[in-house]
């Protein structure tokens, strides 16, 4: 069996949230991704999962942060504050969505769906679905980073708004699943990585199924439907640019014995997003719960 090498969150590793605000001053246009539907939609499909559910990742890791080690301690802090502010800035780019015309709210009534369901299981299950869910959330935004092509054509400061939203992603990568660690310390191996992969299964799942139902509901109110919507669609994700295709060897990792999230040090893409923007080195100030 193929093995890798645990290597835990580097010690050096600094979580500093960059509290930056997105397109408050401009009219990005309703077809914002270089006046695609299918890539103007995925995307707002994500967007539209973020403010409930990173309240939820937020409130599923601090459910265990009693007795954490300090370092431990101070990462679930600033991580806090990250999808605090993450929330913030997706609520106010979906507010500019539904003024451009979209109706979101079926989308946000199939994630609140979700939360409940999840919700109705013991914490450690709501702690197990973040951890899986930030894997993903962390190797999409690496391939988003990455690959200029994902966002090439988009509105620039749209566009500016999903890089740096990616880099936080990967800076705080670690966290829900150290603090999955942390609370589990008592399973035996098996246990826990019979859970993680249900989870990671499960989760999943609902992934792909939710986000390609949102997307498809968003292009039908673009006046795209039936065999074309599913062309274009599949095409994006799978095809070309294919995010779903290209995350899919960094996703089957998380069930390799071993997996950490950072046995893949990328912070190489943090550096190159810190010194492409300009504030980004701004310190968070007091930021309230936009969920
Ligand atoms: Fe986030
Ligand atoms: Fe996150």
């Amino acid at each position: 069996m193929l093995m890798i090498t645990t290597l835990p969150t580097p010690r050096d590793l600094k979580i500093i949230p960059r509290d930056r605000r997105f397109g408050r001053e401009i009219a990005a246009p309703r077809l914002w991704h270089g006046g695609r539907v299918e890539a103007t939609a995925i995307y707002n499909a994500l967007s539209t999962t973020f403010p409930a559910g990173e309240a939820f990742f937020v409130e599923s890791v601090r459910a265990f942060r009693e007795g954490a080690p300090p370092k431990l301690a101070e990462e679930i802090k600033a991580f806090t504050t990250q999808e605090a502010i993450h929330s913030r800035e997706h609520d106010a780019f979906n507010r500019r969505a539904s003024d451009a015309g979209y109706d979101l709210s079926k989308l946000e009534a199939q994630v609140e769906k979700r939360l409940a369901v999840t919700r109705g299981r013991p914490p450690v299950v709501s702690l197990a679905a973040t951890m899986a869910l930030e894997h993903f959330t962390a190797i999409l935004a690496h391939q988003l980073l990455a690959n200029p092509r994902h966002l090439a054509g988009g509105e620039k400061e749209t566009a500016d708004l999903w890089r740096w939203h990616a880099c936080e992603e990967i800076e705080h990568k670690g966290v829900a699943y150290d603090t999955w660690l942390f609370a589990t310390r008592d399973w035996t191996k098996w246990k826990r990585w019979k859970v993680k992969a249900k989870v990671m299964l499960y989760v999943t799942r609902n992934f792909v199924v939710d986000r390609t139902a949102g997307s498809l509901e968003l292009m039908r109110q673009d006046g795209v439907t039936g065999f074309r919507a599913w062309r274009l669609l599949l095409t994006y994700l799978w095809v070309r640019p294919g995010m779903f295709r290209k995350i899919a060897g960094a996703w089957f990792k998380f069930f390799l014995p071993g997996f950490h999230p950072w046995n893949e040090d990328d912070r190489h893409l943090l550096a190159a997003y810190d010194a492409s923007a300009v504030d980004a080195a701004q310190p968070a100030k007091k930021v309230r719960r936009a969920a």
